[in-house]
């Protein structure tokens, strides 16, 4: 025999877990938040796809670092075959030109703080206020 109580009951709980992210978000005013980072206008191709990008541009830049310092070369040719020069501060910035409206905006939102600027230069057109929402 099946116990009906304690299988609706851990439903119960599950469900409650399951939808976590929903009602926490619809709580928490966010389920609508738009982060509003502004894209290049000049360009309309980034070295990957939008969706890549969105998803990957982290380990991206970790191979970028492997390839150019570890192995000495400076050259990614991306998966359509256009070759980029492999340097954060003169390529991924000469199209995002602005850092704070276009990276913060998102790290600020997720409470990311990469440590790059310590070291790496931001060009300095790029350094307009910061945004904090
Ligand atoms: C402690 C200092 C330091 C920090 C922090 C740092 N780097 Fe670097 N990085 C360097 C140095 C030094 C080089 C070698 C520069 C050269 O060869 O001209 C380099 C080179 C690179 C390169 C290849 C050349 C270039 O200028 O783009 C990439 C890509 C890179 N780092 C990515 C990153 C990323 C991404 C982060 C943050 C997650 C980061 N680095 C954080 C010091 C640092
Ligand atoms: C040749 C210009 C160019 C270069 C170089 C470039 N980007 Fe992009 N990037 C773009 C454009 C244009 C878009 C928007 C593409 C689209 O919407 O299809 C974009 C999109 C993105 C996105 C996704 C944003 C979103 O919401 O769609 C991220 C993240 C990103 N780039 C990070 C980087 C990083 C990190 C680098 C350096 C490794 C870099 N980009 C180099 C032009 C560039
Ligand atoms: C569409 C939103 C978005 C944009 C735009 C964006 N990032 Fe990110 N980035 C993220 C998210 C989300 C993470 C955190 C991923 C995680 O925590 O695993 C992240 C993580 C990173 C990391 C790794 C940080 C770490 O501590 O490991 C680096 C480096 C980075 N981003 C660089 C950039 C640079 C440089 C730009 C601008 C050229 C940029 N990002 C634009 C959303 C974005």
């Amino acid at each position: 025999m099946y116990d009906k109580g304690k299988i609706i009951g851990g439903l119960a709980v599950f469900l409650c877990l399951a939808s976590f992210p929903v009602w926490y978000m619809a709580a928490s005013g966010k389920a609508d938040y738009r982060t509003n980072h502004v894209l290049p206008a000049s360009e309309n191709q980034c070295v990957e796809s939008a969706q890549y990008m969105k998803e990957y541009h982290m380990q991206l830049m970790q191979e970028w670092r492997d390839q150019a310092v570890r192995q000495g070369d400076n050259t990614y040719i991306s998966s359509d075959n256009r070759t980029f020069d492999i340097n954060l501060t003169g390529t991924c910035f000469k199209c995002h030109t602005n850092k704070a409206d276009f990276c913060d905006r998102c790290h600020n939102y997720t409470g990311t703080a990469p440590n790059c600027w310590d070291c790496h230069n931001i060009p300095p057109a790029n350094t307009p206020p910061k945004v904090t929402e």
